[in-house]
């Protein structure tokens, strides 16, 4: 498996001075599905949308698909392989109809109207979306509805690479576990930032643990998500499905181990 995502001793600020995330290093491969935790203000939004390439001006490195982040040229390719589905979905749904919102990338893509047509359809089969969606106004569908468009729209653009962003945060029981099934169909890597960790354990295989900007562990999902004293001392819990075993055996274990940080050169 080939590195997809390198992200070596980044630091980011917002402009007005807020520093949001601090020496963070880890690599991603293809293929992988990473879910990203932490309490509220830990920072997964802001790494996503820096992924995304819609953050500059931060320190370090970043490389998605060996487009350096840095580079204006960088953050403009990455699009092509990358897509972001925002936390809230309705931010990224402009269009007049749900057509014409999931076409709107493989449209700006230059692709032939034959191929976009194809790869809306086949994108709205993938989240369930029947032919009836398609003439809907993307405002007036509730708000699980916009969630699926806007995964179509970014599953249209056949990306290497899913970004997203507490997708569950509207859907009800029913549509998360179709949200497991979609994902389930999309052999794509990902990174899934979530607050619902049943849903990170039904999706993802690795997990990464972020408390204010720092990443504090980077591990197999039922090894980090059932430390107790781990999850405890970043604000989270052990969801309930875990057994009194697996948690007695990832508390003995201990914390995992991370990349080594050698002192970093960009204090932003
Ligand atoms: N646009 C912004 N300008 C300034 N500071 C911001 C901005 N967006 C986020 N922050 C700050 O950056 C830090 C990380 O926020 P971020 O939204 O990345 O957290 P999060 O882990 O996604 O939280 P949540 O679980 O609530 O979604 C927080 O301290 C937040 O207040
Ligand atoms: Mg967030």
């Amino acid at each position: 498996m080939s590195c997809l995502i390198e992200v070596e001793h980044l630091h980011y600020r917002y402009p007005e001075g807020r520093a949001a995330l601090g020496n963070l290093t880890f690599h991603l491969s293809h293929g992988e599905r990473v879910g990203l935790i932490g309490p509220n203000g830990a920072g997964k939004t802001t790494l996503l949308l820096l992924l995304g390439g819609l953050l500059p001006d931060f320190s370090g490195s970043a490389r998605v698909a060996g487009h350096d982040l840095q580079t204006r040229a960088g953050r403009q390719q990455v699009h092509r392989h990358l897509g972001l589905v925002f936390q809230h979905a309705e931010d990224q749904l402009l269009h007049a109809t749900v057509f014409e919102d999931v076409a709107f990338g493989p449209l700006n893509l230059g692709l032939p109207e034959t191929e976009v047509r194809r790869r809306v359809d086949a994108a709205l089969a993938s989240v369930g979306l029947d032919d009836t969606a398609r003439d809907r106004v993307p405002f007036h569908l509730s708000a699980g509805e916009q969630r699926r468009v806007a995964i179509a729209g970014v599953v249209a653009m056949a990306p290497q690479v899913l970004l997203l962003d507490e997708p569950t945060s509207d859907l009800d029981p029913r549509g998360r576990r179709e949200l497991v099934r979609i994902l389930e169909g999309l052999p794509i890597t990902r990174i899934i930032s979530s607050h619902n960790l049943e849903f990170v354990l039904d999706t993802c295989d690795r997990v990464l643990l972020l408390d204010e900007g720092r990443l504090v562990a980077d591990g197999p999902v039922r090894r980090v998500l059932a430390n107790e004293p781990l999850m405890l001392r970043h604000g989270l819990e052990v969801p309930s499905c875990l057994s009194a075993a697996e948690r007695h055996e990832a508390t003995l274990a201990g914390p995992l181990p991370l990349p080594v940080p050698h002192v970093h050169p960009h204090p932003h």
